[in-house]
């Protein structure tokens, strides 16, 4: 754990949809550099190769086994998450993945004891509770802004992803779903602001047995549907605060897409944090109103951390960005300690997401046996002047 690398040199396996924005984000983060790609199709990662200037392509047993790699940037399909961060980590490199971290505990409990064992630090996205909406809301309530939290509310009703993603699949096949696919972005903010969750409950419903593919080359194409679409949740953090979370693939339009959390003081409202792009879920408003005023109050988000050492930056690129977290794994490696966006994280949020999808089928709350530390928020920017001075809260 102690090889110093900077920067971390990545092999990215899985080179499809989300790729992109990796590809086009890590090259302005000085701390990374992707030196060879691949996936299961050497066209399509080829094509991402030339277009982002990505120097080889490679199968993804010849990238587990490059030398030259540091680190396997892990972002293929759900199912596929946990065989190729084993495989990364039995070679002797850091993995970072995309989320839901697991399709199964065991395999992320595997994950875990393997990292440990091999000195390697394991990452997994979500990493959008980096963004500045969400450090203003942890400051907000750190600096007791709404006093002590009580209850936490998150609504993320959408019409699932079949009208924008041309291989929609593996979102309606095991692994995938909308508490897996929407729920990391919301209860890894949630853990962040809150701390870790103690028990779950859950209902669900499956509204269509199949959907059809309304985009693309496969566009007509039916596909069958083996998750539930419909999930309603609740939960109750260690800390006694409490809370509930919708996500659904079945909702055509809906004007709650908002998180919020209450204290004994006031409330903060996080509206429309939609995954969507990912921007929204980054950025945007953070309103909060207190006992004191009688109506919202905007807060604007603080600035880039000071820490993040950006090169080439020529594309507007802000921080509130995927890949942050992989970004902040090689500060992690070099400074050898855990990265925020943590394998611990990913496993508890899919522990918690895996008690909300076995509630309904035992009828009884679950227990979460699993726990990791809240992240530590980033540092606020002292340089650019530009970070809020939220001790003028109201
Ligand atoms: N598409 C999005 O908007 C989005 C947003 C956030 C997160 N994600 C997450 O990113 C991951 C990938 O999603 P996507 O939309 O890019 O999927 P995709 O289907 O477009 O691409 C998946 C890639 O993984 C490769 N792959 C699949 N199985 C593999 C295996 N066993 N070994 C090596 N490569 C394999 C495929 O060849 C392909 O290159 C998923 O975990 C998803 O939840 C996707």
């Amino acid at each position: 754990m102690t090889d110093a690398i900077h920067p971390l040199r990545i092999g990215l396996i899985g080179t499809g949809r989300i790729s992109d924005v990796y590809l086009e984000n890590c090259a302005a983060f000085s701390g990374l550099d992707i030196v060879v790609c691949g996936s299961l199709n050497p066209d399509e990662s080829r094509a991402k190769a030339d277009r982002y200037g990505v120097p080889r392509v490679a199968s993804p047993q010849a990238i587990i086994d490059d030398p030259d790699v540091d680190a396997i940037l892990n972002l293929t399909i759900p199912a596929a998450h946990a065989s190729v961060s084993i495989a990364a980590l039995e070679a002797e490199k850091h993995v970072y993945s995309e989320k839901p971290f697991v399709t199964d505990l065991d395999e992320g409990r595997n994950i875990l004891a393997l990292a440990r064992q091999q000195g390697r630090l394991v990452g997994n996205a979500p990493d959008t509770f980096f963004g500045g909406r969400w450090q203003t809301v942890r400051k907000l309530i750190d600096q007791n802004a709404i006093g002590a939290p009580t209850g936490v509310a998150a609504f993320v009703p959408t019409h699932g992803v079949e009208r924008h993603h041309p291989n929609p699949d593996f979102y309606y096949a095991k692994g995938g779903g909308p508490l897996l696919d929407l729920g990391p972005y919301y209860l890894a903010a949630m853990v962040f602001c809150l701390g870790p969750v103690a028990r779950v409950a859950g209902m669900s419903r499956r509204t269509f047995s199949e959907r059809m593919i309304e985009n693309g080359p496969r566009n007509g194409e039916m596909m069958p549907v083996e998750v539930d679409t419909h999930c309603v949740s609740l939960l109750e953090f260690e800390s006694g605060v409490v809370g509930q979370m919708l996500v659904s693939f079945d909702v055509w339009e809906s004007e709650t897409p908002r998180l919020e959390i209450y204290g004994t003081d006031g409330t903060i409202c996080i509206p429309d944090p939609d995954p969507g792009d990912g921007a929204n879920v980054f950025q945007g408003d953070v309103w909060v109103r207190t006992r004191t005023t009688s109506r919202w109050t905007m807060r604007p988000r603080p600035d880039a951390p000071a820490e993040w050492d950006v090169a080439n930056n020529t594309h507007g690129l802000n921080f509130d960005a995927r890949g942050i977290g992989l970004a902040e794994l090689a500060k992690a490696v070099a400074e050898a300690r855990e990265p925020r966006a943590s394998g611990a994280l990913g496993l508890h949020l899919c522990e918690v997401m895996q008690g909300m999808l076995d509630s309904p089928v035992s009828g009884r709350f679950i227990d979460i046996e699993s726990r990791c530390e809240r992240p530590a928020p980033l540092r606020e920017s002292t340089e650019t002047g530009l970070h809020v001075n939220l001790s003028a809260l109201p």
